[in-house]
């Protein structure tokens, strides 16, 4: 197995790059796939395939970006304007990632987004021809992608692929409003094995395969011609070590150093997201205006600061909840501020590594209020990051990883009054208490690492791929 190649394959590689005219800065992507799968350490020789987050047409900045990216074997797929408006910002991001959030209101139909879709799809195909070798290993990530499965298993009936969908798949209801739901499940199917984040997510995709294309599965199988289909789910861990010791490294030492002084003697609670209404940002906002206008003896005490990371920007619904991200803001420090506090310190823009696990580490309390979320990997870095020292997380029972981290406050976002005595409930929580609540969630992540859940994966796969080769 030792040169056989593992193509991990995902609309954005873990570097994004900017700049212009042969001047160009790499830096780490944000979002939880590119995060958490960078990180990943394997036994075979790990490529990616991805969309470099850069619009350029000129051959010569293409050929200077693809020379940097190789050396980390990754492989840059450059799209277009267009195709950046119709199939990442279209397709992709107003009508599958709405949809599958629950946002039903949100989503778009366009012909010319679907059009779009299935051409940058067959582009990656494309890509993924000219590079693998017979041995390799595909593996395919998130919605952008779905189509992809289907048109490799067309030009090779036996190549190893693998699917993993980090967003939730609704139930049946929602996804079946889907103009194109027959056949983003065909081109899913054509993978040998399909993972999701949760037990629910992956009954809801059994049931739209058997509702929408009338097949059988058999418990976790279905069959597709002369081969089985399985599926399966495990839930994305965390590089768990680095996050424990980061406090160890000197660069995240001198941060929280920083943060504290920054901060001084208030209790501090912490959010950080992509800009995303599926985040629930207004929702925590509302939760912690109302916080303030019950606690008045909590004025000056405690801050929260918001880490919102801009995304998507050019997307319609995204623009409009930035104006009312900040108007709710300033409303709130409008009423509130004095002197010498300031109730919300709100930062858009991304941090380091080595900032942002100073903040986790210094943070007293992590606000976690998602409507939706397929995982939410900031709450596992919260829990992992501490070490003997306390701090409590709230967390949305619609985050995928409510199911694991069930020593979390527990709360429903739409409801704003659980927000604000869960924020009592913390600021109250005896210290040891928060130590034993850290230690159990702890326990869990320590186990179910990034690298165990790829390597699960991988064995998976493998293990339908075999089954597959003696049904042949
Ligand atoms: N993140 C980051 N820089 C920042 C803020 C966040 O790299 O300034 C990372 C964070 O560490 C996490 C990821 O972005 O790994 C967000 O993943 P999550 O699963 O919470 O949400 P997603 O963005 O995938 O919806
Ligand atoms: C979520 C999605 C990923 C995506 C990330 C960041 O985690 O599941 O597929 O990469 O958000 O979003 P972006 O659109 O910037 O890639």
């Amino acid at each position: 197995e030792i040169d056989m190649k593992l193509y991990i394959i995902a609309n954005r590689l873990p570097v994004k790059v900017a700049g212009t005219n042969g001047k160009f800065v790499f830096s780490r992507s944000e979002g939880g796939l590119a995060t958490g799968l960078d990180s990943l350490q394997t036994s075979y020789e790990k490529h990616w395939i991805g969309w470099p987050g850069i619009c350029t047409n000129e051959e010569k900045d293409q050929q200077e970006i693809n020379e940097k990216l190789q050396e980390m074997n990754f492989h840059p797929v450059f799209l277009s304007e267009k195709q950046i408006e119709n199939y990442y910002e279209g397709y992709s991001n107003s009508t599958i990632w709405p949809l599958c959030h629950y946002f039903y209101a949100y989503t778009l139909y366009k012909n010319c987004f679907w059009q779009s879709y299935q051409q940058v799809n067959r582009l990656f195909c494309e890509e993924i021809c000219r590079l693998i070798r017979p041995g390799d290993k595909v593996w395919i990530q998130d919605y952008q992608l779905m189509l992809l499965p289907g048109m490799l298993r067309k030009i090779y009936p036996e190549l190893s692929i693998g699917y993993f969908h980090h967003i939730p798949f609704p139930s049946y209801e929602l996804f079946r409003i889907l103009p194109e739901r027959a056949e983003i499940l065909k081109g899913l199917l054509g993978a040998d094995f399909i993972a999701f984040h949760t037990h629910d997510y992956m009954r809801h995709f059994i049931s739209a395969v058997e509702r929408v294309l009338h097949l059988d599965f058999k418990l976790d199988e279905v069959q597709i011609n002369n081969r089985m289909v399985r599926v399966e789910a495990l839930p994305m861990g965390i590089n768990y070590e680095s996050y424990h010791q980061a406090s160890e490294n000197k660069e995240v030492h001198q941060a929280i150093e920083r943060t504290r002084k920054l901060f001084g003697e208030h209790k501090l609670i912490l959010s950080v997201d992509r800009l995303d209404y599926s985040k629930g940002i207004l929702h925590r906002l509302r939760g912690f205006a109302t916080f303030l206008e019950h606690h008045a003896e909590y004025h000056g005490k405690v801050t929260l600061a918001m880490v919102i990371v801009p995304s998507r920007d050019h997307v319609g619904s995204y623009a409009e909840l930035k104006t009312k991200i900040d108007e709710e803001i300033g409303s709130i420090n409008g009423r509130y501020s004095t002197m010498n506090w300031t109730p919300v310190c709100y930062f858009y823009h991304g941090f380091s590594l080595e900032e942002l696990t100073a903040m986790y580490y210094v943070a007293d309390i992590a606000l976690v209020t998602p409507l939706r979320d397929g995982m939410n990997l900031v709450a596992k870095e919260y829990v992992a990051t501490k070490c003997d020292n306390p701090g409590v997380l709230i967390l949305s029972e619609m985050a995928g990883a409510a199911v694991e981290l069930t020593d979390a406050i527990q709360i429903n976002p739409n409801d704003t009054e659980q927000i604000e005595n869960a924020i009592c409930q913390a600021l109250e929580m005896p210290e040891e208490e928060q130590k034993q609540r850290l230690q159990r969630m702890q326990n869990i992540l320590s186990v179910q690492t990034v690298n165990k859940w790829a390597a699960d994966f991988v064995n998976e796969l493998n293990a339908t791929c075999m089954k597959n080769d003696m049904l042949r």
